[in-house]
């Protein structure tokens, strides 16, 4: 699905949201996230109704184009997650707050990027052969974001503030019918050993002061080893939990185990396709429905690289309780 918003729409949510920045800093403020939804349904209508429509049909993924954003205000593309940033990359994400709550409650990890709402997904220094969002020369796998939890997003975000290299998304949404009946009978076991990858590592995560035992307790849990089904629902429409990186690293219970997440890995990579975000696009991806990658590109540490935001989004945030750091918090701890 793609939603073009005109030059008056785009301009009213850029207002809205300077308003709100202005009154908030940042998404993080709770009494932002407590009055969230009431503010978005200042957003246009037929937006509104697109992503009414996204949410209720299974779309894979929903691109939404032409929010406005200065380049010149932006400043320089952060060599790291934990660099200050401009106001307007604060107003985008406000902007791209306002839409993403649409789809669900946005949240976020405690155990990536020291807790912040907005991840920021920019190449930085000495990761670029990594499995992860700051990296750049290695091939990104493909995964579901957070396959290895419960509490992972039904949909994940991504808003391009800068990408002048047209560096693009992959995503693939595999037809599950063209599975065999017995590999969706193995995937729907919960045998396929996973844990995090490096994406909830305390040393790419934790800000310079540390944490304390609740959250390291949190990186401990998110590294334990856990038995899960790759595929869940319905046989005949299946949702998927894959990670090529985490499940690929363990050793399968049997021999057809094996086999049938290679059958589901060789149908992923004949469905991908790759999309290009501009700047002022936001791009809403299946979390259950879809894996997601990227090609390696060349970063270019100048400070204007490839530069997006990252929101992650429950659509029913209750069934995250046991992680919640609490009841008035959109913090996860893993
Ligand atoms: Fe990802």
């Amino acid at each position: 699905m793609e939603f073009i918003l005109d030059k008056t729409d785009a301009n009213n949510i850029r207002r809205i949201s300077t308003d709100l920045q202005q009154r908030y800093k940042t998404v993080d403020n709770p009494d932002f996230y407590r009055r969230a939804t009431y503010y978005a349904f200042d957003l246009p209508k037929d937006l509104l109704i697109s992503l009414s429509i996204f949410n209720s049909t299974d779309h894979p993924f929903m691109k939404i184009k032409g929010l406005p954003i200065n380049d010149e205000l932006l400043m320089q593309t952060p060599a790291s997650w934990r660099e200050g940033r401009s106001e307007e990359a604060y107003l985008c994400e406000f902007m791209h707050y306002l839409i993403a709550v649409h789809i669900g409650q946005p949240f976020c990890w405690k155990t990536q990027q020291n807790g912040r709402t907005v991840n920021d997904i920019l190449p930085v220094k000495g990761f670029e052969h990594e499995q992860l969002a700051i990296a750049s020369k290695s091939n990104l796998m493909w995964h579901v974001e957070d396959a290895f939890h419960d509490a992972r997003g039904e949909f994940l975000s991504l808003m391009c503030l800068r990408n002048q290299d047209k560096v693009p998304t992959l995503i693939s949404a595999p037809n599950m019918k063209k599975l065999s009946s017995s590999s969706i009978e193995e995937l729907m076991k919960p045998q396929y050993f996973v844990r995090a990858d490096d994406a909830h590592d305390q040393n790419t995560n934790l800000n310079e002061i540390g944490g304390d035992d609740t959250i390291m307790g949190a990186f401990q849990n998110a590294r334990s080893l856990r038995k899960v089904a790759i595929l869940f629902g319905s046989p005949q429409y299946p949702y998927m939990r894959l990670d090529m990186d985490t499940f690929g690293r363990e050793s399968f219970v049997s021999d057809e185990a094996e086999a049938a997440y290679r059958e589901l890995c060789d149908l992923v990579e004949t469905s991908a396709a790759a999309i290009v975000c501009e700047p002022g696009d936001i791009l809403i991806v299946n979390n259950f429905l879809t894996v997601h990658g990227r090609p390696p590109f060349q970063p270019r540490y100048d400070g204007k690289d490839r530069w997006l935001q990252r929101l992650l989004i429950n659509s029913d945030f209750r069934k995250a309780a046991a992680y919640r750091e609490s009841v008035e918090s959109n913090i996860l701890y893993a």
